[in-house]
């Protein structure tokens, strides 16, 4: 049968119908906000090319946890900007510094937060890699005993989940190991298991004060070329024992998302990052687009693909409008 007895806009007239038939909808509880967490009082630096996103120092992350709370948002995700850096990327994996403490701040004043962190050694190393350099390269298998050593120090301060973010082969395993042999093992791994070697990170490497000081990092981000090659990265992931997987960039990877949804039965992540929020904020700016149904219909475009869950500095906007248009 066709035309004109079928009618696919008999289904679009009202808005009541609208609703009625809608497949995919984005909800509060999906969302996790990322922030930037630094030390010092009261500092609230702002990021040139992310309007709205900062370098805080603790108390002023506290209060961003709060709204999240007050907005229905039910996790973030910590980035650090270190006091010092070293070839090693030591201040990662030291307990005194920025991570753990915000960490303990946040679980000491908001227990029902829940407090990602993101463990990378990129902020944390002079020469702004991933992991440390032998011989010229990032290598590989000495960088996996300091990721782990980094993730331990996060649970050992309260983080309710850690995020691997670096790249390197077999550092689920590595970290997995680690929390067990310290009792940790209800702390869940999500894995930046797909993560390409992205023009979008731009931004955020002013944010986070980690662009590499030599080469780029196309020997261990993926290639934007393959999707083939995601899946095999997610399937090593979760035999390493990874409890979430996330995709990296989201919006030019929608069908990497859903490849990868399609294939597992673990929460799949995407991070909606940096660069794909810049090209938001600059046009909106300029008045060349409307920021809010934008957004909106980014996010769900990303959740159509297949993301259960989304990392993205729209968070807190994102919240509002849902709950004004619920
Ligand atoms: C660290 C890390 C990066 C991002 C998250 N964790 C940057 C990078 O790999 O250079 C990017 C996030 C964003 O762009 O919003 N490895």
């Amino acid at each position: 049968m066709q035309f004109p007895t079928i009618r696919p806009r008999r289904l679009r007239r009202s808005a009541a119908l609208r609703r009625l038939v809608r497949e995919t909808a984005v909800s509060v509880s999906d969302l996790v906000y990322p922030l930037f967490v630094t030390h010092g009082k009261d500092i609230k630096q702002p990021i040139a090319s992310m309007p709205g996103v900062y370098q805080m120092s603790p108390e002023h992350i506290l209060q961003e946890g709060e709204k999240c709370l007050e907005l229905g948002i039910p996790a973030i995700m910590l980035f650090g900007l270190p006091a010092y850096k070293d070839e090693k990327g030591s201040s990662a994996y030291d307990p005194q510094e920025i991570v753990p403490q915000a960490v303990q701040l946040l679980k000491r004043e908001l227990p029902e937060l829940l407090v990602m962190t993101d463990v990378c050694l990129c902020g944390y190393t002079s020469h702004g890699h991933c992991g440390v350099i032998e011989n010229g390269q990032v290598h590989n298998d000495s960088t996996l005993p300091l990721l782990a050593q980094t993730a331990l120090a996060h649970a050992q301060a309260g983080a309710d989940m850690v995020a691997p973010s670096d790249m390197m082969d077999g550092r689920v395993a590595a970290i997995r190991k680690l929390l067990d042999q310290h009792h940790y093992e209800e702390v869940p791994v999500l894995s930046y298991a797909v993560k390409y070697a992205s023009a979008f990170y731009g931004p955020f490497r002013q944010a986070a004060d980690s662009t590499p000081q030599f080469g780029d990092r196309r020997s261990y981000q993926m290639d934007p070329a393959n999707v083939r090659e995601a899946l095999k990265e997610v399937e090593q992931d979760l035999a390493e024992g990874a409890d979430l997987v996330m995709v990296k960039p989201a919006l030019s990877y929608l069908d990497v998302i859903r490849a990868v949804k399609e294939k597992t039965n673990v929460p799949v992540v995407a991070y909606n990052v940096s660069g794909e929020y810049s090209l938001v904020k600059a046009a909106a700016e300029k008045g060349w687009l409307e920021e809010r149904k934008i957004v909106l219909e980014m996010l769900l475009s990303m959740k159509r693909a297949g993301a259960d869950i989304i990392l993205t500095y729209h968070a807190k906007d994102a919240a509002l409008w849902l709950r004004e248009e619920a």
